[in-house]
């Protein structure tokens, strides 16, 4: 299928949007040569998806062989990074060994941030299998695991050389995975192309349902708007951080719950229905906006309110936000459809802007 091109100087690479893994091996053997290649996945992702990558793996010359960690955003912490780490060095990984990540974006935080730090740095293929990982975190480079204090601090900024989205592995993905991805599909939409907005509306049944060429549609899509943002501000310094739009609402809700207990997507979708209020309310966009982006959130298949959370819980998640710096939290609000700029919130605004998070389910976050 497409090739986007995510242009990083040096550390450029390509995002392939294919049908299925035939011709992974090839592309990796133009980038490495043949020789080990380990691939990191979970149980539940190397069933459905692993045979498939090993063939095309051994087709090329490679010898792929897997580490699986266990399912589930729980895993993604240090534990599971330091047994990774042990695992690849007591297997004897070399430094051009590539590793691959096989499965959504916990698998490709997680085996990021692994391949990241192990021997310095190892090539990393990312081969996401949800729709939220083609679409959001396979792309871009940002790899790590939660702790305690809060999710994804810590971690890096570390590109990938390869993007392969099989769309294919769509096929599988439990349909609440499947919306949970379209929350961040949408958020491209609100905050970066309005003409992608409108088609997501026209085509948001096509995508509840789970069509194949819908879905290929909205990835392509959304990587090219995402590689146009990485590649302005690779590292976060400006642009980029509209990405973060109904993060700041959505990582307080992951935290407070506790990760792994509500979806991320789904978490993004409440963030983003609470953020855009908080920018009506300011006067910054019209509320026809919130009302588009609520009724499509509604349409395909995502919660817009949360389940009741104690309110000091929030806060606390909220006070360990990546972007607080003495104390304000730098947040992206929709000032138009299709364009977000970021504000500055002092600790009572950002209180405020908690207390939008509506406290009772109409939709459920957790089938
Ligand atoms: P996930 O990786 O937990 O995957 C969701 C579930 O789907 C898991 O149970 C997984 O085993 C299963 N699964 C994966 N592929 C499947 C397939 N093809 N068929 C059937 N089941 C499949 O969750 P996710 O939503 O993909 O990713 C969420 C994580 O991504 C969070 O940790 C979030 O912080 C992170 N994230 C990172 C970035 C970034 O820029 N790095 C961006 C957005 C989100
Ligand atoms: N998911 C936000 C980013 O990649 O910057």
């Amino acid at each position: 299928m497409d090739a986007l091109r995510v242009e990083l100087g040096e550390r450029s690479y390509d995002v392939r949007v294919e049908r299925d893994f035939d011709g992974l091996g090839q592309a990796l053997s133009a980038r490495f040569r043949p020789g080990p290649a380990w691939v990191i996945s979970n149980p539940v992702v190397a069933d459905l998806h692993l045979g498939a990558v090993l063939a095309s793996l051994r087709g090329a010359g490679f010898a792929g062989r897997a580490l699986l960690v266990p399912d589930g955003e729980a895993h993604k912490n240090l534990e599971s990074w330091s047994r990774l780490v042990q695992a690849l060095l007591s297997l004897g990984v070399e430094r051009g060994t590539p590793i691959l990540a096989l499965g959504g974006g916990v698998t490709g935080d997680l085996a990021g941030f692994a391949a990241a730090t192990t021997l310095r740095g190892l090539p990393l293929v990312q081969l996401p299998t949800t729709l939220l990982a083609m679409v959001d975190s396979a792309v871009g480079g940002k790899v790590g695991v939660n702790t305690v204090y809060g999710k994804n601090l810590v971690g890096a900024f570390y590109q990938p050389q390869l993007v392969w989205a099989a769309i294919s592995c769509l096929a599988t993905l439990p349909r609440v995975e499947r919306a949970a991805g379209l929350a961040e599909v949408i958020k491209l939409g609100v905050i970066a192309d309005a003409a992608f907005f409108c088609a997501l509306e026209e085509r948001a049944s096509a995508l509840a349902a789970g069509d194949p060429g819908a879905l290929a549609w909205a990835v392509r899509e959304s990587c090219r708007i995402k590689a146009a943002v990485v590649g302005q501000d690779e590292r976060e310094g400006g642009r980029r951080a509209i990405l973060n739009f109904g993060h700041t609402v959505g990582h307080a809700i992951e935290t407070a719950a506790g990760h792994g207990r509500l979806r991320h997507g789904a978490c993004v979708a409440v963030g983003m229905v609470a953020e855009c209020q908080e920018a009506v309310a300011r006067g910054l966009v019209d509320s026809s906006l919130l009302d588009r982006l609520v009724a499509l959130l509604l349409r395909v298949g995502l919660p817009t309110v949360a389940p009741p959370l104690p309110r000091a819980a929030l806060l606390d998640a909220s006070m360990m936000d990546k972007k607080r710096a003495h104390g304000i939290v730098h947040v992206p609000f929709p000032v138009q459809p299709g364009l977000a700029e970021m504000f500055a919130l002092m600790p009572q605004e950002v209180e405020r802007l908690l207390d939008r998070v509506p406290g009772t389910a109409a939709a459920p976050l957790e089938d």
